[in-house]
Protein backbone atom coordinates (compact mmCIF):
# COMPACT_ATOMS: atom_id res chain seq x y z
CA UNK A 1 0.00 0.00 0.00
CA UNK A 2 1.13 3.74 -0.73
CA UNK A 3 2.28 6.12 1.76
CA UNK A 4 0.16 8.74 2.39
CA UNK A 5 1.96 11.72 3.48
CA UNK A 6 0.15 14.65 5.00
CA UNK A 7 1.35 17.16 3.07
CA UNK A 8 -0.16 20.38 3.55
CA UNK A 9 -3.73 22.19 4.55
CA UNK A 10 -5.20 23.72 2.00
CA UNK A 11 -4.76 27.10 3.04
CA UNK A 12 -0.89 26.92 2.47
CA UNK A 13 -1.24 26.49 -1.21
CA UNK A 14 -3.59 29.29 -2.84
CA UNK A 15 -4.78 29.18 -6.72
CA UNK A 16 -2.25 30.01 -8.81
CA UNK A 17 0.73 28.82 -6.59
CA UNK A 18 2.55 26.36 -5.57
CA UNK A 19 5.20 24.90 -2.63
CA UNK A 20 7.85 22.53 -2.07
CA UNK A 21 7.34 19.04 -0.50
CA UNK A 22 11.17 18.17 1.16
CA UNK A 23 12.15 14.86 0.22
CA UNK A 24 12.87 14.71 3.52
CA UNK A 25 9.18 14.72 4.25
CA UNK A 26 7.94 12.73 1.26
CA UNK A 27 11.14 9.42 1.20
CA UNK A 28 11.56 9.94 -2.67
CA UNK A 29 14.10 11.22 -4.80
CA UNK A 30 13.41 14.31 -5.60
CA UNK A 31 11.12 16.81 -3.75
CA UNK A 32 7.37 17.17 -4.63
CA UNK A 33 6.42 20.71 -6.36
CA UNK A 34 2.38 20.66 -4.81
CA UNK A 35 0.36 22.48 -7.09
CA UNK A 36 -3.09 24.42 -6.88
CA UNK A 37 -4.57 25.33 -10.31
CA UNK A 38 -8.61 26.45 -10.62
CA UNK A 39 -9.61 24.29 -7.37
CA UNK A 40 -7.31 21.12 -8.14
CA UNK A 41 -4.61 20.38 -6.77
CA UNK A 42 -1.41 18.27 -8.67
CA UNK A 43 1.90 17.14 -7.33
CA UNK A 44 5.28 16.58 -9.94
CA UNK A 45 8.92 15.73 -8.80
CA UNK A 46 10.56 19.28 -8.30
CA UNK A 47 13.12 19.93 -10.56
CA UNK A 48 12.60 20.89 -14.02
CA UNK A 49 14.06 17.43 -16.07
CA UNK A 50 16.05 19.88 -18.09
CA UNK A 51 18.63 21.94 -16.07
CA UNK A 52 17.04 21.59 -12.47
CA UNK A 53 14.92 24.56 -11.99
CA UNK A 54 12.26 24.27 -8.83
CA UNK A 55 9.31 23.88 -11.03
CA UNK A 56 7.23 25.29 -7.74
CA UNK A 57 8.62 28.67 -8.83
CA UNK A 58 7.12 28.04 -12.37
CA UNK A 59 4.02 29.94 -13.90
CA UNK A 60 0.84 27.67 -13.68
CA UNK A 61 -2.39 27.97 -15.97
CA UNK A 62 -4.61 25.70 -17.77
CA UNK A 63 -3.08 22.36 -15.88
CA UNK A 64 0.29 23.43 -17.39
CA UNK A 65 3.62 24.81 -15.19
CA UNK A 66 5.64 26.81 -17.29
CA UNK A 67 9.27 25.99 -15.81
CA UNK A 68 10.89 29.48 -14.80
CA UNK A 69 13.96 29.44 -15.82
CA UNK A 70 13.82 28.57 -19.96
CA UNK A 71 9.87 27.92 -20.13
CA UNK A 72 9.74 24.88 -20.75
CA UNK A 73 6.04 23.56 -19.88
CA UNK A 74 5.14 20.32 -18.21
CA UNK A 75 1.16 18.63 -17.74
CA UNK A 76 0.21 19.79 -14.00
CA UNK A 77 -1.45 16.35 -13.76
CA UNK A 78 0.82 13.61 -15.46
CA UNK A 79 4.11 15.52 -15.56
CA UNK A 80 4.43 14.93 -19.64
CA UNK A 81 6.47 17.66 -21.28
CA UNK A 82 4.47 20.29 -23.50
CA UNK A 83 7.07 22.06 -25.07
CA UNK A 84 11.06 22.71 -25.26
CA UNK A 85 13.10 23.15 -24.10
CA UNK A 86 12.53 20.58 -21.98
CA UNK A 87 12.16 16.98 -23.82
CA UNK A 88 11.94 14.04 -20.77
CA UNK A 89 8.56 14.03 -18.63
CA UNK A 90 8.98 14.31 -15.18
CA UNK A 91 7.36 12.37 -12.29
CA UNK A 92 3.55 12.72 -11.32
CA UNK A 93 2.25 11.77 -7.79
CA UNK A 94 -0.69 10.67 -6.29
CA UNK A 95 -2.52 13.51 -4.58
CA UNK A 96 -5.42 13.69 -2.23
CA UNK A 97 -7.76 16.59 -0.33
CA UNK A 98 -9.21 14.90 2.96
CA UNK A 99 -10.95 17.72 4.27
CA UNK A 100 -8.85 20.92 5.02
CA UNK A 101 -5.96 18.20 4.46
CA UNK A 102 -3.60 17.32 1.35
CA UNK A 103 -2.24 14.29 1.62
CA UNK A 104 -0.06 13.01 -1.07
CA UNK A 105 0.52 9.51 -2.36
CA UNK A 106 4.24 9.36 -3.37
CA UNK A 107 4.53 7.39 -6.72
CA UNK A 108 6.25 4.31 -5.81
CA UNK A 109 8.78 4.80 -9.05
CA UNK A 110 10.59 7.50 -7.05
CA UNK A 111 10.71 6.14 -3.30
CA UNK A 112 14.31 6.68 -2.33
CA UNK A 113 16.46 3.66 -1.57
CA UNK A 114 17.08 3.44 2.10
S1 LIG B 1 15.46 24.36 -16.46
FE1 LIG B 1 13.36 24.07 -16.91
S2 LIG B 1 13.18 24.47 -19.04
FE2 LIG B 1 15.31 24.74 -18.59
Amino acid sequence: MPARILAAKVSDVPDGEAIVIPRALTGTVDDIALFHDSGEYFALDNTCSHELASLAEGWIEGGVVECPMHTGRFCLRDGKVQSAPATEDVASHGVEVDGDDIVILPNPERIAEP
